[in-house]
Formats: structure tokens, sequence, C-alpha cells
């Protein structure tokens, strides 16, 4: 079963062509990469599902439910979640915190029973924090949780991004270059927290990444990329080996 089409989708900036009629299906459960060299649109597909950007044309497609013009807020409410490829943190904050605010779109609160504080605002606000704890447990984050993200450790910042999404409890999590910064066993731990995200939590994943170690490890499939138009979808083995991957991507 598919979990998300994006048919034909097309942007341009100017005169960029950001995004050329890109077609792809990501099943229930895959591990779907997006790969290609600088600039081949891959921010730019995430900005677009995560309705950021508004397509030219095409259609996103979430469950069989027509996303392409929803709001960025009823995306969130739908269960997908993202990264940012520069972490998007609060700088000041804890990394409790962080988690605390990041979750808020999950609340059914208004400002006036919050006001009042009634108490199923209470439960409410019980069980968000029982998820954040879930959360810095899942990701071994217990540690840094009182600690403010401005002394984070980079590697500790690039988990947090991921934590502060998985808060949303999200079915389908866009990670955007999570390896991008940490070193080869930083990388490595990341290839297995992806995989508990992934088959633990039950989450689908699409992840935009230039390690391709990692993508092969990780993905079922992969998309790759350049100038804003597809190459090839295939499993990671075959896009290792493909001419055109190779000429755009990996310098043949
Ligand atoms: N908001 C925008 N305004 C103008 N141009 C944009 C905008 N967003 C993206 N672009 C352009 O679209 C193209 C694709 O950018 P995008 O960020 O999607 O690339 P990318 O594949 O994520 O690259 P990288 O690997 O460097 O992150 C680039 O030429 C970029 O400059
Ligand atoms: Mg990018």
């Amino acid at each position: 079963m598919s979990v998300f089409q994006a048919k034909d989708l097309s942007v341009s900036f100017g005169g960029i062509h950001a995004v050329r009629e890109v077609s792809f299906t990501v099943e229930s459960g895959e591990v779907f990469s997006i790969i290609g060299p600088n600039g081949a649109g891959k921010t730019t597909i995430f900005n677009l599902i995560s309705r950021l950007y508004d397509v030219d044309s095409g259609t996103l497609i979430y469950n069989d439910e027509d996303i392409t013009r929803v709001s960025p807020h009823h995306i969130a409410e739908l269960g997908i979640a993202r990264t940012f490829q520069n972490t998007e943190l609060f700088e000041q904050e804890t990394l409790l915190k962080n988690l605390l605010i990041g979750r808020h779109i999950h609340s059914r609160t208004n400002i006036v029973s919050e006001f009042l504080f009634l108490p199923s605002v209470r439960k409410q606000e019980l069980a968000f924090r029982q998820a954040v704890e879930d959360v810095i447990d899942l990701l071994d984050l217990q540690s840094y949780r009182d600690q403010h993200i401005s002394n984070l450790p980079f590697g500790i910042r690039k988990m947090a991004e991921i934590a502060r999404a998985l808060c949303l409890q999200p079915k389908l999590l866009l990670l955007d270059e999570p390896s991008s910064g940490l070193n080869p066993e930083e990388t490595e731990d990341l290839s297995f927290w992806i995989e508990d995200i992934n088959e633990e939590l039950g989450v689908t994943i699409i992840m935009v990444e230039h390690d391709m170690n990692l993508v092969s490890r990780s993905s079922n499939r992969v998309l790759a990329m350049a100038d804003g138009k597809t190459l090839a979808i295939d499993k990671p083995a075959v896009i290792q080996n493909h001419a055109d991957v190779r000429r755009a991507y990996l310098g043949d």
C-alpha cells in the first residue's frame, strides 16, 4: 500500500526550474531516499510536501488524500513531520523545552481552555509530556534533556532535530540530510536510529542524503535527481551502478 505519491511535481523560482515533473511513490514501511548533487531539488521536494512552497503543477497524495493545497498545519496533523537541513531549534531553550514546543501542534486545546486549565487540558498536557519522554528514551537523549541546545555537541543537535520531529508522532518522517556534519561513527549510529524509527515505531521515512553508504544501508529504494529532474528510481545497488547517476552525482 502506498503512503505517499508525488505526481508530476514542478516548481520554478524565477528562471530556475528547481523541480521538473518529478513522480514517485512511497510504500508503507519503506525508507525511501532522495539523492542528487547540490541544487538538484531535493530540499525543494520536502518544502513542497510540507507545504512551505506551492507546486506550480502536479499533485501530492497522502493515504489517498489529495494534500496538494492543504495548510502546513494540516500536514502536521495528518502525521507528516520533517527535519531541516540546518537544524531549526531554539538555541537558548533546553532540549526538553524544544521538544515540548515541537509537539504543540498535537494539542486540540484553545487559549481559553488553556487559560482556565481545564482537566481535559491537563490530561492532554500529561500525555504530551509522556510522549516527549518516550522519544527522549528511544533516542537515548536522557543526559541532555535539561541542557540548552547551544551547549550540545553537533551530533546531539542533529538527533535533537530528529527527536523534535518524532514528538509529533508522525506516520511519515522527512529527514533532510540527517548525516551532514556527522563523523563516520555518528553516521553509523544514525543508521541504527533510522532502523529503530522505521521498524520499532513503524514510521515510513523519506530521507535526503549525500552519504551513499548510509543510503545503501538504510534505504529500500532511491530516487536519484539532477537539475530538478528524475534520473532513476530503483534499489540502492542498481542506483549506484546506474550510468546517468554516476555521471551526474558520483562524478564518473
Ligand atoms: N525559495 C527559493 N527561491 C529561489 N530559489 C530557490 C528557492 N528554493 C530553492 N531554490 C533553488 O532551487 C534549486 C534546488 O534547490 P534545493 O535546495 O532543492 O537543492 P538541494 O538538492 O536540496 O541541494 P543541496 O544538496 O545543496 O541541499 C537551487 O537552484 C536553489 O537555489
Ligand atoms: Mg538541500
